[in-house]
């Protein structure tokens, strides 16, 4: 069944989450530290779901640029992971997914990884659609979305060497 996109522009306010988690002894490493691995699972969940609430699509993740995980965290602190959309494109979107540690009993948070990516609205047969534009109005949006259109030139120009280099 064909259905018809809604592109009704939306502010990023609109999409913005917030998902909070325990970390449970089975996320984590020896050093009882949560696992870098289960951390980019939630990355990606969590950009994903600002997207669809922004395309209302179905989505598929293109890239996640390079991440770092600035401090552990420790089995039974929160993670705490608030994603947005900062800029739309044609076909794809940007998010920001910013991570924070919460030790329960103080309260205390700490930045512990940034990420950005990039999903690509797709419909049923796989086919590329177009998003919904993104509604810009403050001088910081207007930066954000510039500072995305930077980091989307670099990170096509990265797919084209990645995609002319011999595979191992
Ligand atoms: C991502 C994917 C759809 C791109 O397909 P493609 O044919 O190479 O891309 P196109 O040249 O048609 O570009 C489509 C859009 O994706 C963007 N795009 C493609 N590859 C990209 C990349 N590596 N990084 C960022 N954006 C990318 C393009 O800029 C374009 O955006 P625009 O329409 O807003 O300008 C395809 O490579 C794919 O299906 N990859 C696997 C996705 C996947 O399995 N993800 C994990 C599970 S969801």
């Amino acid at each position: 069944m064909l259905v018809a996109m809604d592109l009704t522009p939306k502010r990023a306010a609109e999409s913005a989450t917030e998902m909070v988690q325990v970390v449970l002894p089975n996320d984590a490493n020896p050093l009882g530290f949560i696992l870098g691995g289960t951390v980019m699972h939630l990355i990606d969940i969590a950009g994903a779901i600002a997207c669809h609430r922004h395309t209302r699509s179905l989505l598929v993740t293109a890239a996640v640029d390079d991440l770092q995980f600035l401090h552990p965290i420790k089995v039974g602190d929160l993670i705490i992971l608030k994603s947005r959309v900062t800029c739309v494109f044609t076909t794809s979107l940007e998010a920001q997914v910013d991570v924070y540690s919460e030790e329960t009993l103080t309260g205390r948070r700490m930045l512990t990884s940034r990420a950005f990516l990039t999903f690509v609205a797709v419909a049923q047969n796989g086919s590329r659609i177009p998003v919904p534009p993104l509604l810009v109005e403050t001088d910081e949006e207007r930066q954000t979305c510039e500072e995305a259109n930077v980091r989307r030139e670099a990170r096509l120009r990265r797919k084209r060497v990645t995609l002319q280099q011999p595979s191992v």
